[in-house]
């Protein structure tokens, strides 16, 4: 039971879109399922709970052969993120979501941007939009219907591994975040090398006695104020026997890790006071030195999150969070 209700991974959302999936998902009914039968106008369609972070990335130089993006030469370059929790209910409470997320944004000159989104788990449960859209319909239908669901796709059981052994911390500065998806980065030879990537945590946080619905969020801010709070940005190199297009599959523990350096946070604010709030962390906006890999994965990602975004934008435009930021 515990594996089912992790299973809801992105999507907590209840309601929603019961129509014929076909072979195609489109963004609309994409976002349409995800932000159940009534959304939270100026919010986020999935993930909708969070919090605006500020700080560095500072590099050491390691990935410099393999990438010409300018973030992986030695140096800093400052970052706006957001943390956050899976669902689409921006007053949700933080310790019953069963994803934690951390988001990311790179300004690496003018005209360069690095956008990332990363979860918790290191695998998805299925490999392509449309499964996952039915996965979804499924745990929209009740458990029967998401155990069968299960019984049907093998390539969830990687997943469901991560599911029934993960224990949620204290704090969303103790949590690992996966880039899930492969990207490829690519040097000044123009030689491509697919990775995923990892932020892992340096210090480590048992869940406590946290209390209450904005715990997590009271915990990170709390934490920030105290100290910076670092992450290790850790690359795996996939070898020529790895599918960088199949992100049910973790690469073996035996594959080349590269630290590329640390995430740095230093400032936490509200996310409708924060700089996180208008950005859209759409995983296909890359710098020079780092492209997408062919997993449909990521498409439907970054057309979802732009159907998202002009929803909420819309809305916000037309008044839609006016009150909630004069509280
Ligand atoms: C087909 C699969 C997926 C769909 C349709 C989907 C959909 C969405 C949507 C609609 C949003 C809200 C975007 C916005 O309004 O700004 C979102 C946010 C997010 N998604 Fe996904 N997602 C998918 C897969 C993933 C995966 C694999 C990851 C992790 C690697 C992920 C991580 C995130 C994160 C971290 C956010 C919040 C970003 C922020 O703080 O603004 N998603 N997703």
């Amino acid at each position: 039971m515990k594996q089912l209700y992790l299973a809801l991974l992105l999507l907590p959302a209840i309601g929603g879109l019961h129509a014929e999936a076909s072979d195609k998902v489109s963004a609309q009914q994409f976002v349409d399922l995800q932000q159940g039968k009534t959304a939270f106008a100026g919010f986020r369609r999935a993930h909708a709970k969070g919090l605006c972070v500020s700080g560095e990335f500072r590099s050491n130089g390691n990935l410099q052969s393999y990438s010409k993006a300018s973030l992986f030469q030695p140096g800093t370059t400052p970052l706006v993120g957001r943390l956050s929790i899976a669902g689409n209910n921006p007053a949700a409470p933080d310790l019953k979501a069963p994803v934690r997320s951390l988001a990311l944004s790179f300004s690496l000159s003018r005209t360069e941007q690095w956008r990332l989104a990363m979860n918790t788990p290191p695998v998805m449960a299925v490999a392509d939009p449309h499964s996952f859209y039915q996965q979804i319909q499924a745990i929209q239908a009740g458990p029967d219907a998401i155990k069968q669901f299960f019984a049907q796709h093998p390539e969830s059981s990687e997943f469901l591994t991560w599911a029934g052994q993960y224990q949620p911390t204290g704090s969303f500065a103790a949590e690992t975040y996966n880039s899930i998806n492969a990207f490829y980065l690519v040097n000044a030879k123009g030689e491509p090398q697919a990775v995923r990537w990892a932020m892992q945590p340096t210090v480590s946080v048992a869940p406590g006695n946290l209390q209450g619905d904005n715990a997590l969020q009271q915990e990170i801010a709390t934490r920030i104020a105290a100290d910076q709070v670092v992450f290790d940005w850790v690359f795996t190199l996939a070898d020529a026997t790895d599918d960088e297009t199949n992100s049910t599959k973790a690469w073996p523990a035996s594959r080349q890790q590269i630290t590329a350096g640390q995430i740095v946070l230093t400032g936490s604010t509200a996310q409708l006071d924060g700089d996180c709030h208008a950005i859209n962390f759409d995983p296909l906006v890359l710098p020079t030195g780092i492209t997408a890999t062919a997993d449909p994965i990521l498409r439907a990602r970054s057309a979802a999150y732009a159907e998202s975004y002009r929803r909420r934008a819309k809305e916000q435009r037309q008044g839609a969070l006016q009150e909630s930021s004069n509280e």
